[in-house]
């Protein structure tokens, strides 16, 4: 079985490919990645001389590089995590997420199409339901959910999602789709929320709390969500969509005091900053579905899942003081200066 693995420099395609390459030792994992300012070879680095991996630098919009490797390498599945996946930079410059995200996917299944394949299996988010209200913690997103996005990100991982439908329905394209709700884990870029405020924490930096820090996400621990897809690449049924999440609902102002406690820094650290436009409120994944079908449960706790993740930054250091001292720098001064 060999398997393309698109956005595997990244945070959740990287902890995809170190999860497939244990659990199924026998398969080729060819990882076909951009190395956009979000993913990092570094993050490879323990798998580049596995001789089951291949890493190919490549943009998933450049056709002609698809198709050359679709030729070469013949694979039986392609699982796309290739995508821009920051809220907060789509709300600054959108061009580039529809360009990635949509165009993007349409190129890898185009090549799917004209080389064959026995599973396209399509990395979506919850994000494409919208949000939820706060006052209502019996409602869920489910399946059936209609797509209501808010953001460009959200918006141009939705019309993926319909244009993987589109050719599964008009090419018998055999595709699959998950939806799952907010990963945290090793290699998460210091983008995201629980990156940052470990690093600032750290670092003793602020830690910028957007609004009243009462917006709700669903928090899975990344291998999770691994395990979730590499089932249902195996064991889904062909066409359908399903949602990942361990409802495990956090307020991102619990999140961040439970990070501040946890590396013994103080409260004051805490800087409630202008909101993000258009913020969501709340999502929560109902994962019922996947559950029954597949057998599916989340298997860390929080608790642990936090622990460990908070663990992993003390003792690779090295991975994300790089990473900040670069380009990054530029960015958190754009996004954070003055807020
Ligand atoms: P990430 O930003 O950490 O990594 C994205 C990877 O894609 C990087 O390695 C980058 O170099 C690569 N990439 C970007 N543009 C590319 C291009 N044009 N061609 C080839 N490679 C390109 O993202 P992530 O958080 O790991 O998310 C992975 C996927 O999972 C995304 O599709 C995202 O929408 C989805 N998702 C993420 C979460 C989450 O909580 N992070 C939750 C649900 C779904
Ligand atoms: O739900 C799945 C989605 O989760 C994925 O599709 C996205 O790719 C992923 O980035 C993530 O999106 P969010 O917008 O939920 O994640 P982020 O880490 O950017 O923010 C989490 C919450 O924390 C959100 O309510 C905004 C808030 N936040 C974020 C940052 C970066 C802050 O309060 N301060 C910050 O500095």
């Amino acid at each position: 079985m060999t398997i393309i693995v698109t956005g595997g420099a990244g945070f959740i395609g990287s902890n995809f490919i170190f999860y497939m390459l244990k659990a199924n030792p026998d398969y080729r994992i060819i990882c076909l990645d951009k190395l956009t300012y979000a993913g990092n070879l570094s993050t490879l680095k323990n798998v580049m001389d596995n001789p089951h991996f291949r890493f190919v630098k490549a943009d998933v919009c450049d056709r002609e590089a698809v198709y050359a490797l679709f030729e070469e390498e013949h694979p039986d599945m392609v699982v796309n995590f290739a995508a821009e996946s920051h809220v907060d930079r789509s709300i600054e410059d959108p061009g580039i997420f529809l360009q990635t995200n949509i165009i993007g996917t349409a190129t890898l299944m185009d090549a799917c199409r004209k080389y064959g394949i026995q599973r396209f299996h399509q990395v979506s988010t919850d994000e494409v339901y919208g949000d939820l209200p706060l006052d209502r913690p019996d409602l869920f997103f489910t399946e059936e959910t209609p797509i209501h996005t808010s953001s460009p990100y959200s918006s141009s991982k939705a019309a993926a999602d319909l244009l993987v439908q589109a050719y599964h329905r008009t090419y018998g394209l055999p595709v699959t789709i998950s939806r799952c709700s907010n990963n945290y884990g090793p290699y998460h870029f210091p983008e995201k929320l629980i990156p940052l405020m470990i690093i600032n924490a750290l670092n003793d930096k602020s830690l910028p709390v957007y609004g009243a820090g009462i917006n709700v996400r669903d928090w899975l621990y990344v291998e999770d969500h691994c395990k979730a897809i590499d089932l249902i690449i195996h064991k889904g049924r062909v066409g359908e969509i399903y949602n990942i999440g361990g409802h495990n609902e956090m307020r991102n102002i619990d999140i961040v005091k439970l990070i501040v406690h946890e590396l013994g820094k103080s409260e004051d650290l805490i800087t409630y900053v202008t909101d993000r436009k258009g913020h969501d409120l709340r999502y929560a994944i109902d994962p019922t579905k996947i559950n029954n079908d597949l057998g599916w449960l989340p298997e860390t706790k929080f608790a642990d899942g936090i622990k460990k993740t908070i663990s992993w930054y003390l003792s690779n250091r090295d991975w994300w003081e790089e990473i900040i001292s670069g380009e990054y720098k530029n960015y958190y001064e754009k996004m954070y200066t003055g807020r």
